[in-house]
């Protein structure tokens, strides 16, 4: 699909994603992270209350997608990927724009974990007024990689 990236943004619809759409998230899952979420995982975070799971959809095409969980007053990014061949498009970005907007009707802060070496996301988060708060050591088992955390207020 090759689409001039002003017509891509402008045809991008943020919608809400359900177990028909699982394989499609996996596919962009599995290209997106060293250690992806598994099937059954995202199936579970589509059933709990408390998780939104949203998707960019471009005509019949998922390009990326943000779970956010909602807690009491605090919101966290609990993942967001976008197919590779659709980076730098400024997918990520509506897709962390809804995020903050929808927090910030639940919550007074929006967090999240990223690993230190993920200087797309951190780039990405830093964009959008997420500061860095701390550091999880060994936070990710695959390689002990350490998690930074990131927080926005709202
Ligand atoms: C992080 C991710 C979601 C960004 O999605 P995206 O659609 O490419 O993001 P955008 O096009 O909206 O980028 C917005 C800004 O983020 C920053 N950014 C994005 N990718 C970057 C990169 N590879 N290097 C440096 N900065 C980057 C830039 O500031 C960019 O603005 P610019 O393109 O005008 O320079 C995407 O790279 C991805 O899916 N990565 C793999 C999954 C992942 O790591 N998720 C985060 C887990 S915490």
């Amino acid at each position: 699909m090759s689409v001039h990236p002003d017509r891509l943004r402008e045809g991008i619809h943020i919608v809400s994603l359900s177990e028909k759409d699982l394989p499609e998230i996996m596919e962009i899952e599995s290209m997106s992270f060293t250690s992806p979420w598994s099937e059954n995982l995202f199936r579970q975070e589509l059933r709990n209350e408390r998780v939104e799971v949203m998707g960019a959809r471009f005509l019949n095409h998922l390009l990326g997608y943000v779970v956010l969980w909602h807690g009491f007053r605090e919101t966290h990014i609990m993942n967001i990927a976008v197919h590779p061949h659709f980076r730098r498009r400024g997918i990520g970005s509506m897709l962390l724009e809804y995020a903050i907007n929808r927090a910030r009707m639940k919550s007074d802060v929006l967090l999240l974990e990223v690993r230190v070496s993920n200087v797309p996301a951190i780039q990405l988060y830093k964009r959008y007024g997420f500061l860095p708060i701390g550091l999880r050591r060994k936070y990710y088992s695959d390689n002990n990689e350490d998690a930074l955390v990131m927080m926005k207020r709202l």
